[in-house]
């Protein structure tokens, strides 16, 4: 018999017809007579009741069955009886794949925090929550293939170890197989790089972007999916070290076509969320409504359903930088000295706490923010006419803050160079990203998406660790 998966046996009707299933002990429940078996194989939220019948079993093999033991049944699928439920599996052959020590095994049949759980990352796929976030997170990766498959983009694997530093922040992780107890050395006393691996200093990418810009002076229209590395010492709910980040460049765009694409693209993938994973959004509403029952009514989010509506149904606020400190400098928590990092004039960077307040508090709907000046943004970005400001664009949302980062990107030669002067990165090590500047450029521009935010945002999770099976952040590599 061919086994079948959970989510197909619950659509199915009611018949004569055997089924053999396979999967993970929930809870057992029963007495003399009748025990029922909650149980899950991860392909759907919800359980499939076995219904074992004592005059046919041992109760030597059913009181192997605990929760964490996989099991292999077959059966009848049978109008239930009980309420929860509308079908439930009449139990003719019950065979143990693995015991599961009941001493030992730390997912109990109750509430478990989520800081718990994260101790426990290589089990914790086993329960409701993470079931139902890793279901999501699958459906908005094929979302996101599917979006830009049918808008004609390319899918490009930039690589993953290089020795440029994209966004200019230094937050690099090094990648070497020198001898760190005995580190050739220069006459100069510097670290001789010759030796090492690549014969030069070599990094985890921050960003597949400058490599995704030359396929796009090609291509048109490309976009990178890909594993991207930061060694910033962050310890927020909203920072990983490694994080999946998606990057569509497109040739012939300007900075407006690039904040169309974004906004298009989120409600795309979010609408996609929607349509397809509603078992699973239904659940993680329960969820966060339960985690904030305790909270004042003014303090809990929106309901998940009728955020991610919400989300798709507006049309995001479009304003420039500039627009948004004169918002934030009048604004109350500034005047009243409740930001932590104040707004005093134009030219500072903006925090999350800012960010936060014009999304949820000021316009009460994503944010696209333009214009920056030049001095907090990455050499790439293309100057404006003023001579003081860029043409970056960042997209923030509620809970989030920035949930995209992108820009139009400096296509002329010189005015380019001139900034990597300014900037100080070298000019040399970039010979083949400003060849395309010589070489048939043309105005183009990108942007990148945190896929972990995006699930954040998605699932109504707290926290950026809870989005990634084996998140990575300032001490902890573990699993
Ligand atoms: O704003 P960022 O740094 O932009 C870039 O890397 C550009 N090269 C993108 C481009 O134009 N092609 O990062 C883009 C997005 C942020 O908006 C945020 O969503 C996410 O990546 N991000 C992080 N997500 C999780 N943990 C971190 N440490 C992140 N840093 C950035
Ligand atoms: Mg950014």
């Amino acid at each position: 018999m061919i086994r079948t998966k959970i989510i197909d046996v619950l659509k199915s009707e009611v018949s004569d017809k055997e089924f053999l299933i396979k999967g993970w002990v929930r809870t057992r429940r029963g007495n003399k007579q009748v025990n029922f078996i909650a149980l899950n194989d991860g392909s759907t939220i919800h359980n499939l009741q076995i219904v074992a019948d004592m005059e046919i079993f041992e109760e030597e093999l059913i009181n192997r069955v605990t929760t964490g033991a996989s099991i292999s049944v077959s059966g009848i699928l049978m109008q239930s009886q009980g309420s929860g439920q509308s079908v439930e599996l009449q139990a003719k052959t019950i065979e143990i794949l693995g015991d599961c020590c009941p001493n030992d095994y730390p997912l109990q049949p109750k509430k478990h925090s989520l800081e718990f759980l994260r101790e426990i990352a290589h089990l914790r796929f086993r329960t409701n929550t993470f079931g139902a976030v890793t279901r999501v997170r699958h459906a908005m990766i094929f979302a996101v293939h599917n979006f830009f498959t049918s808008k004609g983009f390319v899918n490009i694997h930039t690589p993953i170890i290089t020795s440029s530093d994209a966004e200019g922040a230094g937050e690099m992780f090094k990648v070497t197989t020198l001898d760190l107890n005995n580190i050739p050395r220069c006459e100069d006393g510097k670290i001789n790089y010759e030796e090492d691996f690549f014969g030069k200093a070599t990094n985890l990418t921050v960003s597949g972007q400058l490599e995704g810009e030359l396929a796009a002076l090609a291509l048109s229209d490309i976009y990178t999916f890909g594993p991207t590395f930061r060694a910033e010492n962050s310890n927020t709910s909203r920072h990983l070290a490694e994080f999946w980040m998606i990057e569509p460049e497109m040739a012939f765009y300007d900075n407006n076509d690039n904040m169309n694409l974004a906004e298009e693209f989120l409600k795309y993938l979010i609408n996609y969320a929607m349509n397809n994973c509603m078992d699973d959004l239904k659940f993680l509403s329960q969820r966060l409504i339960e985690e904030e029952k305790n909270k004042k009514a003014e303090e809990r989010s929106m309901e998940l359903l009728a955020k991610l509506k919400f989300v798709v149904d507006n049309e995001f606020v479009r304003l420039t930088y500039t627009e948004a400190i004169e918002i934030l400098k009048n604004s109350k928590p500034n005047k009243n000295g409740q930001f932590k990092y104040p707004i005093k004039e134009y030219g500072c960077d903006l925090q999350s706490e800012h960010e936060r307040f014009l999304v949820e508090k000021h316009f009460k709907r994503p944010v696209i923010l333009s214009d920056y000046p030049k001095e907090i943004k990455a050499f790439y970005m293309k100057l404006n006419d003023d001579g003081k400001t860029v043409r970056a664009m960042d997209v923030l949302f509620p809970q989030i803050g920035e949930i995209i980062g992108g820009s139009e990107r400096e296509d002329n030669y010189e005015k380019l160079t001139a900034r990597m002067d300014q900037m100080n990165i070298p000019k040399e090590e970039m010979w083949w990203y400003l060849d395309t500047r010589r070489f048939g450029s043309v105005p183009h521009s990108g942007f990148g998406l945190g896929f972990e935010r995006l699930m954040l945002f998605v699932t109504g999770m707290g926290n950026i660790r809870d989005v990634i099976p084996f998140p990575r952040t300032p001490k902890n590599a573990e699993f």
